[in-house]
């Protein structure tokens, strides 16, 4: 698939088919997700993937989706075969920081942007359209309680999720109402030379 097709073809998908993802695809998508970039190299991205159904019933529980349900929205959750837990360790940055080639660096304390969100994002997106060209698809779930979700998994308290995947073979799903909104023209977004 060319690259503008997967870009083209990603959405977020909230219904999957009752089909599980063969344990290759999955790896290999998993794989590419971890090939992002990170500021000074701290790789401080990691993945909870999580295919067993009570966990993946125990992650919907926590995230709200038998309210979800009673709201009349798809069992988003509990359809997907799959949920990966993107998450960031912050103290990766201040250890790769004080190793002695980045001595001269502006380092965490003096950024402007967290970056482990950033670079949790690159491997966010990574994730997502790796899903597509693996003829999966993909959604992403803002997660309201991380505190819930680290106690349920084990994750260590210095590791912060920053939201959960859901991986599958898509099902017919309803769109989301913000894309009523539609794209924003590039004439607005992309400033040349100056803005
Ligand atoms: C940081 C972030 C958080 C999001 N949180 C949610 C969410 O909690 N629930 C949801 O249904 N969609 C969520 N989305 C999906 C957006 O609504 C979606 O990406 C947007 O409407 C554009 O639609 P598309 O990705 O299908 O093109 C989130 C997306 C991002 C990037």
């Amino acid at each position: 698939m060319e690259f503008g097709d997967v870009v083209a073809r990603r959405r977020m998908v909230r219904r999957y088919r009752d089909e599980p993802v063969d344990e290759a695809t999955l790896a290999a998508v998993l794989d590419t997700a971890t090939r992002g970039p990170s500021a000074g190299w701290s790789q401080p991205v990691r993945f909870v993937v999580v295919t067993e159904p009570a966990m993946r019933a125990a992650i919907a529980a926590l995230c709200g989706e038998p309210e979800h349900l009673r709201r009349g929205l798809d069992p988003w959750l509990t359809s997907a075969p799959v949920h990966v837990v993107v998450a960031i360790r912050e103290a990766d940055y201040r250890e790769r920081y004080a190793e002695r080639d980045k001595a001269a660096s502006r380092g965490p304390a003096g950024w402007h942007v967290p970056y482990w969100w950033v670079d949790g994002g690159a491997a966010l997106q990574l994730l997502l359209l790796a899903a597509v060209y693996a003829g999966l698809a993909a959604g992403f779930l803002d997660v309201a309680d991380p505190d819930g979700l680290r106690r349920l998994l084990g994750i260590p308290s210095d590791v912060a999720p920053l939201g959960l995947v859901t991986l599958g073979h898509p099902a017919p799903d309803r769109r989301s109402g913000s894309l009523r909104r539609g794209r924003r023209p590039a004439a607005e977004v992309v400033h040349h030379e100056r803005w």
